[in-house]
């Protein structure tokens, strides 16, 4: 480990480090692995396992926060891309219950330290009942990493912030290599959306670079609701879990309540919540589920809800409809998660600046 890997580097927080640090540790998550020219995706513990993995009857995707969040996004990836049916698990649920576990299954852990105990033991019991095991974990050689049958590291670096960031998005490069890896040994994908996504892929870190050089509107938009007692987050499809993910780093490093919702849901009930004081953070960059948020966020306009919305560059709709709106470069529904947490992490920390010192 080098020591600058530990060390500040400059900035104020460890949070706010990591979040700038981005584009290199995803950048160093792909390298040598992906290769969009060649369209290939070198990645020994899927190849060695390679007939297990595309013959899976289920994959269990076993986790704890952030990375549970990692893991939603990748059910709806490997759903999608590879046509296995996947369940998401909290571990510490997996763990105290009576799960039905079956040889042919696999189960995907996800963890940045690789020491979770609810994690571990969960995968402890799922190993005794015959699952073979894939660990998606950063810290090399921790207890989920020797645990597991084969996996791929996210080379992220330590992550010293309390807060998961970097991790997040080497967990979602990972997965997303893995899914498609796997479709394109099963044949679920067609050869020209496989090279369309490598390529995209390969592009995140130079996107996440330009995310980062706007954050300055992000510091103003966060002044703005620096009084806000609540806030809302809002997503849906592959943006849901972001919606989640969102939530959780604002109660984490803010102390105030917040709830990540699929969109849609918020007609069965929650939407009594929302009044002119509720500041909703919607994710709504444009994919096959962009006209419907749009007509979410409707709704919540008619409540006279604060409406900030995540959006993808050249989205003149959802500017219509948005108190505040930030734009992210273009990117396929399935990449996009990886771009659109960026900004969620920054405006909380930058939220909670505003708040702290005003
Ligand atoms: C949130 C956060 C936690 C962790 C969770 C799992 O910002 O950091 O929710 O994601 O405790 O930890 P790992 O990934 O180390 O198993």
């Amino acid at each position: 480990m080098e020591l600058a890997a530990i060390e500040k580097g400059g900035y104020e927080h460890f949070m706010l480090k990591e979040i700038f640090e981005q584009p290199s540790t995803i950048h160093d998550c792909l390298r040598g692995r992906l290769d969009a020219v060649s369209g290939t995706i070198t990645m020994a513990g899927v190849e060695n396992n390679i007939e297990q993995l595309i013959n899976a009857n289920r994959i269990m995707i076993v986790a704890c926060g952030t990375s549970w969040h990692a893991g939603l996004v990748a059910e709806y990836v490997i759903e999608e891309l590879c046509r296995i049916p996947v369940e998401v698990e909290y571990a510490s649920e997996f763990r105290y219950r009576n799960p039905i576990v079956n040889k042919g299954d696999v189960i995907i852990a996800i963890s940045q330290s690789g020491e979770t105990a609810d994690t571990l033991v969960a995968l402890e019991r799922a190993k005794e009942q015959g699952a073979f095991i894939f660990g998606v974990v950063n810290a090399v050689g921790s207890s989920i990493a020797r645990l597991s049958h084969a996996g791929a590291y996210t080379h992220s670096g330590p992550e010293i912030g309390v807060a998961s960031t970097k991790a997040f998005t080497g967990q979602l490069a990972v997965l997303n290599m893995m899914a498609l890896k796997i479709a394109k040994a099963k044949g679920t994908i067609t050869n020209e959306y496989y090279l369309q996504l490598l390529q995209e892929l390969q592009d995140v870190p130079e996107k996440v670079e330009a995310i980062l050089k706007n954050a300055d509107e992000l510091k103003t938009i966060a002044a703005k609701y620096k009084d806000a007692h609540d806030f809302l987050f809002l997503g849906r499809g592959y943006n849901f879990p972001i919606a989640l993910e969102g939530a959780l780093k604002l109660k984490e490093i803010s102390y105030i309540h917040a709830e990540g919702y699929p969109a849609a849901e918020m007609k069965h009930g929650p939407i009594a919540l929302v009044d002119e004081n509720l500041p909703v953070v919607f994710i709504a960059t444009k994919d096959s589920y962009h006209e419907k948020i749009v007509s979410n966020m409707q709704e919540i306009k008619a409540r006279k809800g604060q409406v900030i919305s995540i959006i993808t560059d050249g989205d003149e709709v959802s500017p219509t409809l948005s108190n505040d709106t930030f734009s992210i470069p273009t990117a396929d529904e399935i990449i996009a998660p990886m771009l659109s947490v960026v900004p969620l992490q920054l405006f909380i920390l930058c939220w909670h600046f505003k708040r702290c010192r005003c």
